[in-house]
């Protein structure tokens, strides 16, 4: 199915199961440890036997010589992987290409052996025994020493590195008004709950990998490309993850090297990434440097913007685009936005949670916070004022798809009590709490991407459907049940939904926040299918047919769907393919955030009282688990803003804070009350479903509403993220910090 005109009227406007609020139907089995994970498939692979990744001890260099007998010679060892017997490999996909060091060093941890032991123990302790001399080089480390050296990137996204639009330089030098100012956001890491792990086996020529993987189909031409082996050969099975964030869009070391290591061995190998190995070994996303200039009139009103980004990553690698927003949030005749890369000797940069926006609106909300000030007028009116109902790079020629930002403001900021905000910084004290408000714009992308399912009906009228589609704890499995059982009339508890399997339809995958939108529009266009099928059976006409209470009607006729199914059920087979309703409208997701804080007049800590939100991302196919979503993000929105950081050593390259006791993320205690209001929306230029993306709306300007929440309550204005007690109390005096 094509979709290239906007929706008409739909089987899904009837709103019986979709957007209602539903229950994860593979709840029970997560809860009671019956879903089982990549690690865990003793199942499928009984015989599996363990590989223990040892990653460099260098940043940047070569590996001289690998002594492994004492290794090999270790109890229960069966075998150790190398560059110098894993046979050849296809390097020339960025996303596989650093998954196997040496001799070449590229980055700290990069794995550069497999050891392969009957137990994890006898693993590990073998990992000890190997000797490996290295050559170290000097390597870049520090991105502000090499932003002179950045680049303006050739590719690594969708849209150029830099864009203007009339004439910034005059109208910022002509505003009456100027905000000019330097952010900063450090590494990150993705720190989902289950770190990379997969069991893989062998069959001959054919390769199984049991793993946690965001993105089926691309993983498995991946690492078929990267073996030099037919992409039919490679089965990928990725049903349970345990989290993502970006960090499982690519295979990581662990499924290369456990396919290399059960061919190794002859048997099945399990191999997971050790924790405190996860942010050196895998993907990170990449600090920036960001310079945010705005002009504007003495009401606020925009008339000059620029967003210059630097970040850094391994030759290769591709930049954070945090000017995204800049392209598309507000007004302004005259606009600039720049994106430089430098090359770093770092650990791979590369997505997590809204890549781009994540990072980037904690710098220009924090400056739209500024411009308010400086313009005497209410953060929320000043946001108004510079709404924009079209593309402003491009003008109204290119309309949005559907915006309805100014709303999210005046709701969120209703239900939020912003109107007893003190505009004043520093006045309202609470015993030893400082208590300040502040508001923050979210804007995300809508991206969509074609995907595809199979949908089939027995005799007893059940439905199930398989798409390789993911679910990454977002709820993936609970949407397409609600988006079958609408389409075919029947309750959500007579469908079975199969997911995360190479041998199903390729689908779009998790990620971008694209998948709710785009993997319910796939199992759209496969019931249409079934239905057409369904009708043809019956002798109904298919656009006459009604679909109800598991029958087919047409006129007063009706028949049990399960009764045309046949003895081997009926089966279709579709996918979505967008046109070019995304280049003609400017499509993406809106809302406001407030939160609350309260900052101890003596010690400087932080905590955050109350958040709120309202969004809009078109219909809200799952209510409760779009919830979950943006409650989740708002959360990392807070983590980002007040402790999130990978510390770089910067003489030797690798992030020090490589666990979970001193990489800082937040606990229920540090997040009180969190409101969410999703707007009434329908946006029928994204897909059939009319619905958009929430998975990534969330995290974006949380963490800018937390900044100015500091900033309302104490007077302190900090740029350089995470904003910890140090930070703030350096600047405490002549503050209202005691
Ligand atoms: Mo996302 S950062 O595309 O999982």
């Amino acid at each position: 199915m094509k979709f290239d005109s906007p929706a008409t009227s739909n089987p899904i406007d009837r709103g019986r199961v979709v957007g209602i609020p539903q229950d994860r139907i593979d709840g029970p089995a997560k809860v009671t440890g019956t879903a089982p994970y990549a690690y865990e498939r003793h199942d499928a692979a009984p015989s599996a036997v363990y590989g223990w990744i040892v990653g460099s001890a260098i940043a940047k260099g070569r590996i001289k010589a690998i002594d492994s007998q004492a290794a090999q010679a270790a109890p229960g060892v069966l075998g150790i992987v190398t560059h110098q017997n894993a046979g050849p490999l296809d390097k020339g996909n960025m996303n596989t290409a650093h998954l196997l060091g040496g001799p070449q060093i590229e980055h700290f941890e990069q794995a550069v052996a497999l050891v392969i032991a009957d137990t994890l123990e006898n693993a590990r302790d073998a990992a000890r025994l190997l000797r490996i001399d290295y050559a170290p080089e000097k390597g870049r480390f520090d991105l502000a020493a090499e932003m002179g050296s950045a680049v303006a990137p050739e590719t690594g996204f969708g849209g150029p590195a830099d864009t203007r639009a009339g004439d910034f330089d005059a109208a910022f030098a002509r505003a009456p008004v100027r905000i000019d100012q330097r952010y900063t956001t450090p590494d990150q890491s993705h720190a989902m709950l289950e770190p990379h792990a997969t069991t893989a086996a062998w069959n001959g020529d054919q390769l199984t990998l049991w793993t946690s993987n965001q993105m089926v189909s691309w993983s498995a031409g991946d690492l078929a490309k990267t073996l030099r082996i037919p992409k039919e050969n490679v089965r990928l099975v990725s049903p349970y993850i345990g989290g993502g964030f970006g960090a499982k869009l690519f295979l990581r070391a662990d499924a290369l090297l456990a396919a290399l290591g059960a061919r190794t061995v002859g048997r099945p190998v399990k191999v997971a990434i050790a924790r405190p190995q996860v942010p050196n070994n895998t993907t990170h996303r990449p600090a920036t440097i960001q310079r945010v200039r705005i002009g504007a009139n003495r009401n606020g009103v925009i008339d000059a913007i620029a967003h210059d980004v630097w970040s850094g990553d391994l030759p290769g690698g591709g930049p954070e685009t945090a000017a995204q927003q800049t392209r598309l949030l507000y007004r302004g005749d005259h606009r600039l936005t720049t994106h430089r890369l430098a090359t770093l000797d770092l650990p791979e940069g590369n997505a997590m949670r809204a890549p781009g926006e994540a990072v980037g609106l904690l710098a220009l909300e924090v400056a739209m916070d500024e411009l308010a000030e400086a313009c005497n007028v209410d953060p929320v009116e000043l946001r108004i004022r510079n709404d924009v109902q079209h593309d402003p790079e491009v003008g109204p020629s290119r309309p949005f798809s559907s915006r309805k930002f100014v709303e999210c403001l005046r709701q969120g900021a209703d239900r939020f009590g912003w109107s007893r905000r003190h505009p004043k910084p520093g006045q309202v004290r609470e015993g030893r709490w400082l208590v300040g408000m502040g508001v923050a714009s979210a804007f995300r992308n809508n991206l969509v991407a074609r995907s595809g399912a199979r949908i089939g009906v027995d005799g007893k009228g059940h439905v199930t459907v398989e798409t390789d589609m993911t679910d990454i704890g977002t709820g993936s499995y609970t949407i397409i049940a609600q988006t079958a059982a609408e389409m075919l009339g029947v309750p959500l508890a007579a469908v079975t939904v199969r997911l995360g399997d190479s041998r199903f339809p390729a689908s779009s995958g998790s990620g971008g926040q694209w998948g709710a939108n785009s993997s319910t529009s796939g199992v759209y266009a496969a019931a249409w299918a079934l239905r057409g099928k369904l009708a043809e059976k019956a002798g109904f006409a298919p656009d006459q047919a009604v679909f109800e209470d598991g029958m087919i009607r047409q006129g007063n006729q009706s028949k049990p769907i399960g009764s045309l199914a046949g003895r081997e059920g009926l089966w279709a087979e579709d996918q979505i393919e967008f046109g070019d309703l995304a280049k003609r409208y400017a499509q993406a997701t809106f809302g406001a955030h407030f939160c609350e804080v309260g900052v101890d007049i003596d010690t400087a800590e932080v905590r955050v009282r109350r958040m709120g939100g309202a969004f809009a991302a078109g219909r809200i196919l799952n209510p409760k688990s779009a919830r979950s979503q943006v409650i989740g993000a708002m959360t990392m929105g807070v983590g980002a803003a007040l402790m999130e950081e990978l510390s770089v050593d910067t003489r030797f390259g690798f992030f020090v804070n490589h666990d979970m006791a001193e990489y800082l993320v937040p606990v229920h205690a540090d997040i009180p009350e969190q409101d969410v209001l999703f707007l009434d929306e329908l946006d029928d230029k994204s897909s059939p479903m009319k619905a958009k993306g929430v998975g990534e709306l969330g995290i974006c300007g949380a963490g800018a509403a937390v900044a100015n929440a500091i900033y309302n309550a104490t007077g302190i204005r900090l740029r350089d993220y995470p904003l910890t007690i140090d930070k703030l109390l350096e600047r405490g005096e002549g503050s209202a910090l005691a």
